[in-house]
């Protein structure tokens, strides 16, 4: 939590349920900053998600992703932060997003759903091969992790970003 009481929103979910193009719409309308951690992994290593995950490996991104994600959970300005999928993987992190009492919102999706969605969009390694099979994996694994960091959960199977971020609005206005 900030100095001034404000929260982080953070967004959690499976890779194509929308979390960066939600998260910059929710932080215009709420007027603060985005920090998508993607992209924050790719400006502090010069390199692109795949680059990173082709050349050091799984496990050498995942130090990177979580560097990047407590240091935003730690800035002072609420803001939006759009978590990439993997983040709760790691308990660390998990214990970071809940000491910093940040608005999680988990943003669920089925394996079907998402698996049509990420189709065409080829940044993301983990997907290459068997997308749907991954993602039916993932979220064996995730769903329970995702569940445990969440205050919110909103199913976006049927809703478009807009949406969605008026359902995370009303939410926070619900909560606050
Ligand atoms: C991953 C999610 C991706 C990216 C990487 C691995 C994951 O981010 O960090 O490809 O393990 O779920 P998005 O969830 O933003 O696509």
């Amino acid at each position: 939590m900030s100095a001034s009481g404000a929260r982080h929103v953070v967004l959690v979910g499976l890779m194509g349920t929308g979390k960066s193009t939600v998260g910059a719409l929710l932080a215009q309308r709420l007027g603060c900053p985005l920090h998508d951690s993607d992209s924050l992994v790719e400006q502090r290593a010069g390199r692109t998600v795949r680059e990173i995950f082709a050349a050091d490996g799984e496990d050498a991104f995942r130090r990177l992703e979580a560097d990047v994600f407590r240091d935003t959970l730690a800035a002072a300005q609420p803001s939006v932060i759009a978590a990439a999928g993997g983040v709760v993987l790691s308990a660390a992190n998990r214990d970071a997003l809940g000491a910093s009492g940040a608005h999680v919102v988990w943003l669920r999706a089925s394996p079907e759903v998402l698996a049509a969605r990420v189709s065409g969009q080829p940044h993301r390694p983990l997907l290459d091969d068997d997308p749907l099979g991954a993602l039916r994996q993932m979220a064996a694994a995730r769903h329970r992790l995702y569940a445990e960091v969440a205050c919110t959960v909103i199913d976006v199977g049927d809703l478009d970003p807009p949406a969605i971020v008026e359902r995370v609005l009303s939410e926070l206005a619900a909560r606050r």
